[in-house]
């Protein structure tokens, strides 16, 4: 495996998409092979079950249970269809969200015993681990102001979007642990500073990374 593989973590509103498409856009300009990827989604199947995760009707009284292993399925097919391939063949693979969501979100949001989780994303994921997380924080009131701003442009509802405060305080809670945990790996970002910053930021994270 001679690629790099760069997950983005964080709770709804922080910044991941538009920095992912900034960092992507500078690595290729740079002479990078880089390859942009979403989770849940980014294969057909994936993507699927994205739909059913966040927008479907059948989805809406979905247990904690199965939305952890659909999370997982997604995750699953993803690395093995489009992440390996991409790592073994030398590219820079950015992922919006990875395994560190699955700990905050199902874990600490929702609940679930966290040595229950680490097993069902042991065996999606194998011994699988990114190089490097950037896990961008905003405060809350940053957050939901700006879930409320895509709520109205949004065509059909998102289920995580309409979960209550607590819930997004305990996934706040829960990215903050994992950064506490992993300090090598994961590198916490202030995305509440103006975006030109940020941006320079995570390019010089990366950069790190690419000399190592
Ligand atoms: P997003 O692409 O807008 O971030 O939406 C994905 C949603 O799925 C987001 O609310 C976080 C949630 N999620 C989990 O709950 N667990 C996971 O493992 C992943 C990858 C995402």
């Amino acid at each position: 495996m001679n690629g790099r593989f760069i997950t983005f973590e964080g709770t709804e509103g922080c910044g991941k998409s538009t920095h992912i498409k900034l960092l992507a856009e500078r690595l290729v300009a740079l002479g990078h092979k880089v390859k942009t990827l979403r989770e849940p989604g980014g294969t057909p199947l994936g993507e699927e079950i994205r739909h059913l995760l966040k927008h479907a009707s059948a989805g809406r009284d979905m247990t904690p249970e199965t939305e952890l292993f659909l999370m997982n399925a997604s995750r699953a097919q993803l690395i093995r269809d489009v992440i390996r391939p991409a790592l073994d063949a030398g590219e820079i693979v950015l992922c919006d969200r990875f395994f560190d969501s699955t700990t905050a979100y199902q874990g600490y949001g929702r609940q679930l015993d966290l040595n229950m989780v680490r097993r069902v994303v042991d065996l999606a994921v194998g011994p699988l681990r990114p190089h490097l997380t950037l896990l961008l924080q905003v405060p809350t009131a940053l957050s939901e102001a700006r879930c409320a701003n895509r709520k109205r442009h949004q065509a059909e509802p998102d289920r995580f979007e309409e979960s209550d405060r607590d819930f997004f305080k305990r996934v706040e809670h829960g990215f903050a642990t994992i950064a506490a945990a992993e300090p090598e790996r994961v590198r916490v970002i202030d995305s509440s500073k103006p975006l030109e910053i940020v941006s320079s930021e995570i390019l010089r994270c990366a950069e790190q990374l690419l000399r190592r």
